[in-house]
């Protein structure tokens, strides 16, 4: 067993504020620590093998998705691409298919099993690899799950209730009542991210309270449980610089809209949604967020593809209108993504092999989460 308890911890910027009232310097600060935690990947990047609090070696990442439906060229563009490059970089992924926060808030598990397949087919053709990538479910790693209970102790109901993220989705619930795993699915999250040490979470601004929140579980476990030894170390965000894409109409994506365009849609359904995107009756293409804000997500979203600015983009069709625009993006979307759907589409029929991947993700997580429970339940004193 390599657990051993220090008290030593990587020396980074000074702490976000745990209660920032504004939230606009929290993301700012948020932003600051991003860029300075991505120059200390590439110094880790190459360091010695992963200890258990992640200390003086290499970096370990978490991130996650639900399994919830088909990912969108948002989560390409503003996730998947990013963990891709974090792993080639040399640093250990985790990515938790997180089955359990699905029912945090909705009365069935949908589609399951077809949606957490989607989402390792998807992995797997952005180029995660499982060799080096542990790609796991919730519901297969009881000892992540057993962390919840000593890390629900350490966390008062009245910090649940404010949880922004929990209060807006109480707000879209239509007050249908909460259930307590949507109050404590922060805490879940914790130990998500805690259970294999993981000292970088790649997420969008809309996930900064939850890492709060698990910054304040390692702090605390660490000063009531472990007498201040750091049994864990406290995680950082790492924000993605993607901007907030909008549907094609416009409007926030959402799959009940029907304005999102899919990683596993074929190129003529993709040229389908981009044909019927909204526009504006100006011929002459701009890129004004404010004054012609569907125009402008449609030339960022090409720029993006491209690895251009969105005003180039807008140069380039000029006085072409809506129509050469939409060309424009078509091909900027289907050309990058074709690589991208072949290998989703040769992937798919492989179910097998798909299955072994789940497994041997599961085996390795629950590896994990087994060191790391032995070691909660030595310093708690109770390893019987
Ligand atoms: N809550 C995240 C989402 O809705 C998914 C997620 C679950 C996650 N566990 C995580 C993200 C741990 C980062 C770290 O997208």
């Amino acid at each position: 067993m390599t657990t051993s308890l220090t008290t030593s911890t990587t020396t980074l910027p000074t702490t976000l504020a745990a209660a920032d009232p504004d939230e606009n310097a929290t993301y700012a600060a948020a932003l600051d620590r991003s860029a300075v935690l991505d120059a200390l990947i590439d110094e880790r990047a190459s360091g010695s093998d992963v200890d258990d609090t992640g200390d003086g070696a290499r970096f370990r990442m978490l991130t996650g998705d639900r399994p919830t439906g088909p990912l969108h060229i948002g989560h390409y563009l503003a996730s998947l691409r990013n963990r891709v490059r974090l792993q080639d970089k040399g640093v250990e992924t985790f990515v938790v298919i997180a089955d359990y926060q699905v029912i945090t808030d909705r009365d069935s598990v949908g589609e399951m099993g077809a949606n957490v397949q989607g989402l390792v087919l998807d992995y797997l053709a952005a180029g995660l690899d499982p060799a080096r990538t542990t790609i796991f479910t919730h519901s297969a790693v009881p000892a992540l799950n057993q962390l919840m209970l000593p890390f629900l102790s350490l966390v008062t109901d009245a910090e649940l209730r404010r949880n922004p993220t929990v209060k807006d989705e109480l707000a879209l619930s239509d007050g249908r009542p909460l259930s307590g795993l949507l109050l404590t699915y922060p805490v879940h999250q914790a130990a998500d991210i805690l259970f294999c040490h993981s000292r970088i979470v790649p997420v969008g601004r809309d996930q900064l309270p939850h890492l709060e929140q698990t910054r304040a579980i390692a702090r605390r476990f660490n000063q009531r449980y472990a007498a201040g030894h750091s049994v864990f170390a406290e995680p950082e965000a790492l924000l993605s610089e993607v901007p907030l894409l909008l549907g094609t109409d416009g409007t926030k994506m959402s799959k009940s809209k029907g304005n999102v365009i899919n990683l596993r849609d074929t190129a003529d359904e993709t040229a389908a949604q981009i044909r019927a995107a909204r526009t504006d009756s100006d011929r002459r293409i701009t890129f004004d967020p404010k004054g012609r804000p569907a125009v402008a997500n449609l030339l960022t979203i090409a720029g993006l593809f491209l690895g251009a600015a969105p005003e180039s983009v807008a140069e380039r069709v000029r006085d072409g209108g809506a129509q050469a625009l939409k060309r424009v993006v078509t091909d900027a979307v289907n050309e990058a993504l074709a690589g991208h759907r072949a290998r989703r589409a040769d992937l798919a029929r492989d179910p097998a092999y798909l299955t072994s991947v789940l497994h041997e993700g599961n085996a390795r997580a629950n590896e994990v989460a087994e060191r790391t429970l032995a070691t909660v339940r030595a310093v708690m004193g109770m390893s019987y």
